[in-house]
């Protein structure tokens, strides 16, 4: 059931005719403690029940609306991008642990990080990490090596120590893998944190209000700030030797102004670039596991193109064209597991989106998740197939039938770096082990924040 509601005329727009559905919820909660509870199940089946154009009402009055086909995705994050900017509902809360970093500002500010931080992701510098990639897997496979065959891991784990490792190594020089317990916890701490202030927003109390949820946060920052702290205090000592990001950003100036980074800047983009630039990987790369272990075929077709172009020995760079279906699984998985699998978005003015208006101020919810299953693009939308991915068939869908990496001109600034990270430590891994799924557990997403596999994810690991 649902109920059908027009918005006022606006001025600018006669023409918006349509009108936006809103799935019954509770009397007081509406939809809120839905979303609450179990956020992905609930946005999926209401776009399968009631379309794309949803306004979606929760307690006091508050409204949002939640748009999921690939012409509204891609009026809000590309056509009309300017009339878009993020609410203060994801930047207030996500600042607490990011600060003013590339993914939580706005503004003349965002422009200047973005252009100083640009040249660091730029092809060619991204090649040069290519083999700093197959080092650090390889690094993992010679623990596994040390390992009884057939031992039991947590997949996801094993997973975040190699994308930190990757993260400090190719960003910043510095190798983290011994903190990967620390930082992979404080991470998801705090953003269960950051997650539950969202919900709660706009009645956020202030951090220093000492309520246990306070005392946790600033536990995990605290542990998180002490890595950071390491990173810039070892690179002051010697500025010149290293050829990475960090020191990009540290000698970066500002074309009209002169003027560099200062410390607090640079540590918020160190922040922020380590934690979206591993936990969003490392993600990406369980699901990966997890689906191939539940897909014999694919695995097997994997392994036979690994064969063929490397025969054993080690990636790289040029490697990747040549390794087509390693890509396509990829792909795949980020389409059923996005690890960013929402979006949010406030409008500026009123706009006009497929008939629809949407006021001013209105808070836009979009979400890969549910496009990424949205039954009229893809064929039986919950099934592993990497054959979605061939390039006539990628040409016949609409661009923004999928979007893992966001779209626009705030599209994810590692997008290339992620993809190649994440292509080299699949060849890698996968020509030397066969990782299975301990039998008997259910794997269920953690949408907390990034989509993680909930839990202990436990898995063999078999030479090959
Ligand atoms: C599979 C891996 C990844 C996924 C799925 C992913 C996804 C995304 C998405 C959807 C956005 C847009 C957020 C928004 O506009 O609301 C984003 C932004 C961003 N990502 Fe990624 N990301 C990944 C890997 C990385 C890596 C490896 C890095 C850095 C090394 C990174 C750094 C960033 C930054 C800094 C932004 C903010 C960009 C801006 O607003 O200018 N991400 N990412």
């Amino acid at each position: 059931m649902c109920s059908m509601s027009a918005e006022p005329k606006s001025k600018n727009y006669p023409e918006a005719t349509n009108e936006w559905k809103t799935p019954d919820g509770e009397f007081f909660w509406g939809s809120a403690q839905q979303v609450k509870n179990d956020p992905l199940n609930f946005y999926l089946q209401a776009q399968r029940q009631n379309g794309d154009y949803l306004k979606l009402k929760a307690m006091l009055g508050f409204e949002w609306y939640f748009l999921t086909n690939p012409t509204a995705v891609e009026h809000v994050l590309q056509t009309n991008q300017k009339n878009f900017r993020k609410p203060d509902l994801f930047m207030k809360p996500a600042s607490l642990m990011l600060g003013s970093g590339l993914l939580t500002s706005e503004g003349s500010f965002w422009v200047k990080h973005r252009r100083l931080s640009q040249p660091a992701f730029h092809r060619n510098s991204i090649a040069k990490l290519a083999s700093t990639v197959v080092e650090c897997s390889e690094k993992m496979l010679s623990r596994w090596d040390n390992m009884p065959d057939g031992s039991v891991v947590d997949l996801q784990h094993e997973m975040v120590q190699l994308t930190l490792s990757v993260a400090g190594r190719a960003l910043f020089s510095i190798d983290l893998a011994e903190h990967a317990t620390d930082v992979g916890r404080a991470v998801r701490e705090a953003f269960a944190i950051v997650n539950a202030k969202m919900f709660a927003y706009p009645l956020l109390l202030p951090l220093w209000v000492p309520t246990s949820e306070h005392q946790q946060f600033k536990q995990s920052k605290g542990i998180m700030d002490s890595v950071f702290t390491k990173i810039i205090t070892e690179r002051r000592k010697d500025p010149d030797e290293h050829n990475d990001l960090l020191g990009m950003l540290m000698s970066a100036r500002d074309e009209e102004t002169g003027a560099g980074m200062t410390d607090d800047e640079l540590k918020d983009e160190v922040v922020t670039l380590l934690i979206a630039g591993h936990d969003t990987v490392a993600a990406a790369l369980s699901w990966t596991w997890i689906l191939l272990s539940q897909n014999p075929h694919v695995m097997a077709q994997l392994h036979d193109e690994l064969k063929a172009e490397l025969d054993g020995r080690s990636p790289a760079l040029s490697d990747l064209e040549h390794l087509p279906y390693a890509r396509m699984i990829f792909d795949e998985s980020l389409r059923l597991y996005p690890p960013a699998w929402g979006q949010p978005r406030q409008a500026i003015e009123d706009d006009l989106i497929d008939g629809y208006l949407l006021p001013k101020n209105a808070i836009v919810s979009l979400s890969q998740w549910v496009t990424h299953r949205h039954a009229e693009l893809w064929d039986k939308p919950d099934v592993f197939d990497p054959e979605r991915f061939t390039p006539d068939k990628i040409k016949a869908r609409p661009k923004f039938a999928y979007f893992p990496f966001g779209g626009g001109s705030r599209v994810c600034i590692g997008q290339s770096f992620a993809l190649m990270e994440a292509q080299l430590a699949i060849a890698t891994i996968g020509q030397r082990y066969q990782i299975d799924l301990v039998a008997g557990q259910s794997i269920v997403p953690d949408p907390t924040f990034t989509l993680i596999p909930k839990g202990k994810i436990s898995a063999t690991l078999r030479r090959r």
